[in-house]
């Protein structure tokens, strides 16, 4: 059996369960596995998901918070509404500041989580992609650092390339405790890795 055999059925594998457990996207499961081993969503939490569309991530948040807590997902495409009052949306660029004006001005209160599974669209050039899926990652990390309560947490994907290691340092300046995580439905193949910080210390 090849690698790439086995990879591929991975990626089928979690495609189906995704239909059959009514996820919008695969990538919700990325974000169950690195809950369930970490722990930094709970029930009653306020959650900020940021590249949210089409709203795997958004479903899983809204699970684990529950009907006391609060999701706000931020994406520049569209994202089909979730049928619950506390999950809200807006369309927006993370890389503009009104964008964050707008987050702040929706949260009934400073976020217990913030969560980022911003990606470009990849050109297929490497540098380029890695260059610009960092900067959304900084985007990222840049809005949790002004809507975090303290001891709040953060999970950030990042492409591993050159500049991860800056940006995992700035990390480190902000949370008591980082970990990196490849969850096991990310394809090994895949340059994508996620960042979990946790016990936000506010500068
Ligand atoms: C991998 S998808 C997210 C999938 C999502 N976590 C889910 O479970 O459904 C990455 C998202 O990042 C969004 N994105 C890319 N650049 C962005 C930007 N500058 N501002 C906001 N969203 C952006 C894309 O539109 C895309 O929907």
């Amino acid at each position: 059996m090849s690698g790439r055999w086995l990879e591929r059925r991975k990626r089928d594998y979690y495609y189906r369960r995704a239909k059959e457990e009514n996820y919008r996207s695969r990538a919700a499961y990325k974000l169950l596995q690195a809950i369930e081993k970490y722990g930094f969503m709970r029930p009653h939490d306020v959650v900020i998901d940021l590249g949210a569309a089409p709203g795997g991530w958004l479903q899983v948040a809204r699970q684990i918070v529950g009907d006391k807590g609060f999701v706000l997902g931020v994406d520049i495409r569209d994202i089909e509404p979730l049928q619950y009052s506390n999950v809200h949306t807006i369309i927006g660029d993370v890389r503009e500041e009104d964008t964050l004006r707008r987050i702040k001005a929706i949260l009934p209160r400073p976020a217990d989580v913030v969560i980022s599974d911003l990606s470009p669209n990849v050109s297929g050039v490497w540098e380029l992609d890695h260059a610009r899926q960092i900067e959304l990652a900084e985007q990222a990390l840049k809005i949790a650092l002004s809507t975090l309560r303290r001891g709040g947490n953060i999970f950030i994907k990042v492409f591993h390339g050159d500049l991860f290691d800056e940006f995992l340092r700035s990390v480190k300046r902000y949370f008591g405790r980082v970990e990196i995580f490849k969850p096991k439905a990310s394809r090994k193949e895949s340059a994508e890795i996620y960042i979990v910080g946790m016990d936000f210390k506010p500068p």
